[in-house]
Order: C-alpha cells, then structure tokens, then sequence
C-alpha cells in the first residue's frame, strides 16, 4: 500500500496527470473506469479562484465515485494561492496538489508553475503557507529545474518534503525543455534513492506502454507512475498497466466493440457534465482519436466532427463497428 497523507493507495499505484482541457469530469469518469489509482482536476488560477470566476469553480467540482481526486492549484502570490487552498478545501477533494511544473510563458514567466523554479526560497514559502492553509494532504507536482544549468530536484525534494506536502511528482524534464526531448528518469530514481526522502515520489513523463510502467517501478523505485499524454484516445492504458504488472503479459487489445462502448460512454458524460452543444463540440478530437489507425476512415471521421444533434452522434458511433467492424 502507498499512503499520501490518509489517502490509502494499492501497489503500483497509477496516476492520471493533470492536464488542462483533457483531464475534465468526463474523462476522468471514463479511466476511473478503466482502473485508475488517483486523477486529478485541471490547474486552477489562484487569482482567478478567488474572484469567483465561475468557469473556475466549475473546474473545481468533485465527484464521490472518483475519489481519490485531487484539486490542482497554481499562482504566483504567496497569500493567493493560501486563500485559494482554503476555497479550494470546501470542493471537498481528497488532497490539494501545487503545480510547480507549467513552462507555458505566461505562466511561467509571471513566476507561477515552473516559474517557481527560479525562485526556491519563494517556492518553499508558498508551500508552508498552503500546507498550513488547509487539512488535506497537500502534493507537489515539478519538473528538474529551470534548465540543464539548475538542476535543482535533488536538493529541493528535500526541502519540500520538510514543508509538510504528503507526496511529490516529478516530471522528468526541465521548464526549458517544455515537452521535447525524454524525460530524466535517472535523476527521478536518484531522488526516490536518496534515504531522507520518506514521502511517496510518483514519477512522470513519457510511459506510454505497461513495459515502461514496469521498467519506472522496477528500476527507478519509484511509488508511483503518473500518466499524460498517452491516455489521449487509450485511457484503458491503466487497464493494460495493471494487466502487464499483475500478470507479466500483455492485455489482448480492445475490439472495435469495445472502443465502440467506450466512445459512447465518453461522449454521454460529456454532454451531461458539459451540456449541449459544449459537450458534443469538445469530445470530437477524442472521439477522433478513439478511432486512429482504422483504414478508409476519413468519410466518418469528417463526420464525427461535424454531426452537431446528440443522437445522430451516438449512431454514429454504433455505425462505426457496423461499417468498420
Ligand atoms: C495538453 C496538456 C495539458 C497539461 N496541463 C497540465 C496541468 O494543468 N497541470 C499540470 O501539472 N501539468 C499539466 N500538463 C503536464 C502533464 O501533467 C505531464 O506532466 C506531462 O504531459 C508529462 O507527462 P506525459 O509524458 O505522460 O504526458 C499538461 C500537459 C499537456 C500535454
């Protein structure tokens, strides 16, 4: 078992990264279902947060069968990203992780996300101040450094760990390489290595098969594997994990029926957490990616993308193993 603050976790645990415009209630719906350990909001702003935007409050909403969810906070102001701690405390999520981690320029440039990087002293701070603004277990979530030349993980999971946070995930790469490159799972292993850090160390980048997944438990120790970008259109990617780790083979591939099923439920949740047309018009690129690779795809796939009613897209979908099938 793998424990982040009362949170009790399985074995193995698998992550599902936060991410902006893909990790919404729909999607997280649909890999809790395929067997994921722990998932996440999309960031929320701080400042935003505490101006009662409502988008942003939206994006706070939690639900009881995805628990253990986490709600992702990030900013630049010390007394902001508390404030917004506390609010976000009322969501009721099981833990509250920080985003240290965003290259995006205007985040990062203002000093938020990854932009913490450039300042330690600064980033420690904030975390005492929201570690102590809330009871949940608080998380944070980084990558290496700011660039090759500051390398500064090592050190600073130390640090962290002694604010208070109840886990940290490490993105393999540094803010100046954003998403190129592979991620530094040797420096991750480092930090899960080093015997003063006793709170659980989940390491993040680039697994996108259950052989990767195993090679980040077996080689670099670590107590948890967080996944992004390779759930896009395979979030029974956990699913496969868990098969590979608990039965050393690999899960045969999901028929046509079954992604069938799975675009179908996805789409449903989508409209009936996003509403119409917003459910329909956000789900096209995963539908579309649900369905890569199938020979002669083009006709449907342009009508996946423009079939507006919500039935006509449901039968759609079904048609999908009638043609293809
Ligand atoms: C479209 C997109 C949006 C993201 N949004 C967030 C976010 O809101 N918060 C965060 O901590 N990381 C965010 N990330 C980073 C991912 O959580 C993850 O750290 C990164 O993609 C590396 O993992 P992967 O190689 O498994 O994708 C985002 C990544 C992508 C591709």
């Amino acid at each position: 078992m793998v424990k982040i603050g009362n949170i009790e976790l399985p074995d193995y645990p698998l992550f599902l990264a936060p991410m902006e415009d893909v990790t919404d209630p729909s999607f997280r719906y649909i890999c809790k279902q395929y067997g994921v350990d722990m998932v996440y909001t999309e960031f929320v702003a701080s400042e935003a947060l505490i101006r009662d935007v409502k988008k942003t409050l939206k994006k706070m909403q939690v639900a009881n069968h995805e628990r253990p969810v986490g709600i992702q906070l990030y900013g630049h102001n010390i007394d902001a990203m508390a404030e917004s701690a506390k609010i976000a405390t009322e969501a009721k999520p099981d833990l509250i992780d920080i985003n240290y981690g965003c290259p995006v320029k205007k985040i990062a440039n203002r000093g938020a996300g990854a932009g913490m990087l450039r300042d330690i002293p600064k980033m420690i701070k904030m975390t005492e101040a929201i570690v102590k603004a809330t009871h949940l277990p608080v998380t944070v979530k980084t990558r290496l450094g700011w660039d090759d030349d500051s390398i500064v993980i090592e050190k600073l999971a130390e640090q962290l760990q002694d604010t208070g946070i109840k886990a940290l995930t490490i993105h393999g790469r540094t803010r100046n390489q954003l998403y190129r490159g592979t991620a530094n799972w040797e420096i991750i292993g480092r930090v899960k290595n080093n015997p003063r850090i006793h709170i659980p160390i989940i390491g993040n980048g680039d697994i996108d098969s259950p052989q990767k997944a195993k090679e980040a438990f077996d080689k670099y120790g670590v107590d948890g594997v967080m996944i992004g970008r390779a759930t896009y259109g395979r979030p029974y990617i956990f699913k496969e994990i868990r098969h590979f780790l608990d039965k050393g083979e690999e899960m045969p591939p999901l028929s046509l029926k079954e992604k069938v099923e799975l675009a179908k439920n996805h789409f449903k949740k989508s409209v009936e957490y996003k509403g119409v047309p917003r459910g329909v018009y956000e789900m096209r690129r995963h539908l579309v990616s649900y369905f890569k690779g199938i020979p002669h795809f083009k006709e449907m796939r342009m009508k996946l993308v423009t079939t507006d009613e919500t039935e006509k897209v449901l039968e759609l979908i079904d048609s999908i193993y009638e043609q293809f099938g």
